[in-house]
């Protein structure tokens, strides 16, 4: 069980920016335009922006002091060696390359250690992490536990590998035929879900019989490990940047986007532990990011990013970051509205298929859901089903995720109680209102990430 401490919030505000307000009619007229995709509308036409936990922090005043430090050299900026020793320290990788942000460090990553024709297992995928897997040449394959499938399943660490699928396809394919293992802390498109200490020791284990590396997506590491403090036995007595190097300890490298744990709004990193790969890595990063020194950020970036790390692996900071999101999802479930259990660490996440049970999957359920939370309250929020999920590279067909989820992403450190309050009220509002809600057709579909520019038209 989670821990029924309450915290105070351990930060105070030191400078606000305004929320503006759209009526109900403009906001009809915004969505519409928008093709009915929360990511082409304007922030500015947003109340509050649930679109994500990415980039969206506010920083702190150390963060900002960090800024004015920030050493501009084309190359060996102090900032980098800053960044690379808050890598080493809190996360315990030897080698560090700085990437523009994660989908910078997965390109590299998955272009030196796929070969064409190789299968990349990993607990659900990422949309970008697979997309650069494609790219690379590689297969995904989903090896994660069958009750991260489950909306309603409560099991604490629905993002744990099933070992005996990963054994399995090991045994069908041949090691030699799988690139890595990825495991992601959380597993975001699962709705947020930790991996626990002890099921990646076992697959560790599972691994290293096989000569197969493990990388970590680490983009929501202190979550993860805060969940496993919370409720894996054994662990209730570390602090969560023991529990973090812990995890960091059990695999072989690690791609970061630094802008969701690590408080910044923009970076990211990769991270190894073997000098031949970090050779090769550093080639490659001059060639796609920037010098290996600054990887396509500028050094005041590296800076805030150095410090968010430390404050990050912080027990309070994390603790508080995950009660304001389970205050909200545990507001919506009083009210009876489908969220997916256990409640994120970055997010609550809308079971679209369970609120629009009428609306089929190919009429994008989530999809309809994100723009009626628009219309009904300036709320932005993501689809995470069947468009985020694209078309099999095969058939052609839509994936048909089994998953059909509407994030609420809530960004640190941004919103106060007061707006946790005012969100639950639109969503539940929403719910009440969803028997005359019809889905959506696809009108504009892009090659790449669709759901980032695809467009709609209400049916
Ligand atoms: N891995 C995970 C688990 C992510 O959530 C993201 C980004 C990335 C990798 C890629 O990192 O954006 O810095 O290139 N997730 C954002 C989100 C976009 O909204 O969940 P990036």
């Amino acid at each position: 069980m989670l821990t029924n401490k309450k915290i105070t919030t351990p930060y105070k505000i030191k400078m606000v920016e305004l929320i503006t307000t759209r009526s109900r009619e403009e906001r009809e007229q915004h969505i519409r335009e928008a093709g009915y995709n929360t990511f082409l509308l304007k922030s500015e036409d947003v109340q509050y922006d649930l679109l994500t936990d990415s980039g969206t922090a506010a920083m702190s005043d150390r963060q900002w002091a960090g800024m004015m430090l920030g050493d501009e050299a084309y190359a060996g900026s102090r900032n980098y060696y800053h960044l690379e020793a808050a890598v080493q320290q809190h996360y315990g990788y030897k080698y560090m390359v700085p990437t523009h942000q994660g989908r910078g460090a997965e390109h590299i990553l998955s272009r030196m250690l796929i070969k064409p024709g190789q299968l990349v297992p990993g607990n659900m995928y990422f949309t970008t992490t697979r997309a650069h897997q494609e790219l690379a040449g590689g297969t995904f394959a989903d090896v994660i536990t069958d009750e991260a499938y489950d909306p309603g399943n409560t099991f604490p660490f629905k993002g744990n590998i099933d070992l005996r699928k990963l054994e399995n396809l090991i045994a069908r394919h041949g090691a030699e035929n799988i690139a890595y293992l990825s495991i992601a802390t959380t597993v975001n498109m699962a709705g947020g879900q930790p991996i626990s200490l002890s099921n990646l020791k076992q697959v560790r284990a599972l691994t290293a019989r096989y000569n197969i590396r493990i990388v970590h997506d680490m983009a929501r590491v202190a979550e993860n490990a805060y969940m496993i403090q919370q409720q894996e036995s054994g662990y209730e007595n570390h602090s969560v940047a023991q529990i973090i190097k812990e995890i960091c300890s059990l695999t072989d490298a690690a791609t970061m986007s630094g802008k969701k744990d690590a408080l910044v709004n923009i970076g990211g990193l990769l991270a190894l532990n073997e000098h031949a790969l970090y050779e090769e890595a550093i080639n490659l990063a001059v060639l796609f990011e920037g010098l290996h020194t600054y990887g396509g950020m500028a050094g005041r970036d590296m800076e805030a990013k150095a410090i968010g790390i430390a404050e990050s692996v912080q027990d309070v900071h994390i603790q508080a970051r995950v009660q304001q999101v389970h205050y909200l999802g545990n507001k919506l479930i009083a009210a009876g509205v489908p969220v997916v259990k256990p409640i994120g660490t970055h997010g609550v996440y809308i079971d679209a298929t369970a609120f629009y049970p009428h609306i089929p999957q190919h009429q994008f359920p989530a999809q309809t859901l994100t723009a009626e939370l628009y219309i009904n309250g300036g709320l932005r929020t993501m689809e995470r089903g069947i468009v985020s999920a694209g078309r099999d590279k095969q058939t052609g067909d839509h994936m048909y995720p089994r998953l059909e989820l509407v994030r609420l992403t809530i960004p640190h450190r941004v919103y106060t109680k007061d707006h946790m309050d005012d969100i639950a009220d639109i969503v539940i509002d929403t719910y009440h209102q969803r028997e005359k809600v019809k889905g959506l057709g696809m009108m504009h579909e892009p090659r790449h990430l669709r759901f980032f520019q695809a467009r709609f038209e209400r049916l």
